[in-house]
């Protein structure tokens, strides 16, 4: 995968296997809107909204008197959002480096839910959020850790290390951040870090289908998606083995590791 994901890839399926697995994002989502304090009456602004279930949930926060928006480039999952929003909340498409329908100075909140590591270029979605929040507005995105990746990656790593052939589907996203380059990130847009810490989750897989059913939908079907079927078949079957160790009584369990940053921009700038 080069540094910009395909968005030609998703499916139905693939939408509708995200609503289910994606589970996982929205419960570390949860944390993101904790830690930003989103409250009622507030504007919130969802980059990469995916189908929407975080999206609901900052609607509930911010109540009536409030506004969400959420916005993500791939079509199939802002419609599946949109029936999800029942009026409740306004979705669209668009992209984090083009925010060009948003109003400047417009939302009190703006964040990225496991979305920052797919975007080529996060300074330009950074200058965006920027632009159309407000004064003392905060911002807050969750990323996977480059330097203490989820066990999955780790797995999965071993395996293709011996295979050239499989590294260039790459694993995870390709624009991963670590703690150090997400401040520095948010400080070169001018933002004020408040928070940057690495939180943990255990996961819960119940076969290797479940595994490769969450990456592919995750990345909207950038995952594996440059190897031949034969290679994925051997890719799951040997990631099926590698997997053995981490079997519990409630299928495989997996660590996920998960920065939490968020930033105000200065009231006077
Ligand atoms: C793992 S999903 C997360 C979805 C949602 N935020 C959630 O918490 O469930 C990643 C999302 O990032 C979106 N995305 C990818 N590239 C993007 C970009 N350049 N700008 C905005 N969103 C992008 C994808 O379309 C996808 O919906």
């Amino acid at each position: 995968m080069s540094n910009a994901p395909s968005l030609q890839l998703d499916s139905a399926t693939l939408v509708e296997a995200y609503d289910r697995l994606g589970i996982r994002q929205f419960h570390h989502g949860l944390q993101l809107l904790d830690v930003l304090g989103l409250r009622e009456g507030e504007r919130a602004l969802d980059v990469g909204c995916g189908t929407g279930r975080l999206t609901e949930s900052a609607a509930q926060r911010v109540g009536q008197h409030g506004e969400v928006l959420g916005l993500d480039p791939l079509p199939l999952r802002v419609q599946r959002a949109l029936e999800r929003a029942q009026g409740r909340f306004a979705v669209r498409v668009g992209r984090a480096e083009a925010l060009d329908t948003v109003p400047d100075a417009h939302y009190d909140v703006v964040y990225f839910n496991s979305v920052i590591h797919w975007i080529p270029d996060q300074a330009q979605a950074l200058r965006e959020a920027w632009r159309v929040l407000k004064p003392g507005g905060r911002i807050g995105f969750t990323t996977m850790p480059e330097e203490a990746p989820h066990d999955l990656h780790v797995v999965l790593r071993a395996l293709f290390a011996g295979e050239p052939e499989w590294q260039r589907a790459g694993i995870g996203a390709p624009n991963k951040l670590t703690r150090e380059r997400s401040a520095a990130l948010l400080q070169g847009a001018g933002f004020e870090v408040t928070y940057n810490e690495i939180r943990t989750f255990g996961d819960s897989f119940d076969n290797v289908d479940d595994v490769l059913a969450f990456s592919r939908s995750s990345s909207f079907g950038n995952f594996l998606s440059s190897l031949t079927p034969g290679d994925v078949a051997r890719v799951r079957a040997r990631l099926a083995s590698a997997l053995e160790p981490h079997r519990s009584a409630r299928g495989y369990a997996l660590t996920r590791r998960m920065i939490i940053a968020a930033a105000h921009k200065p009231l006077a700038h």
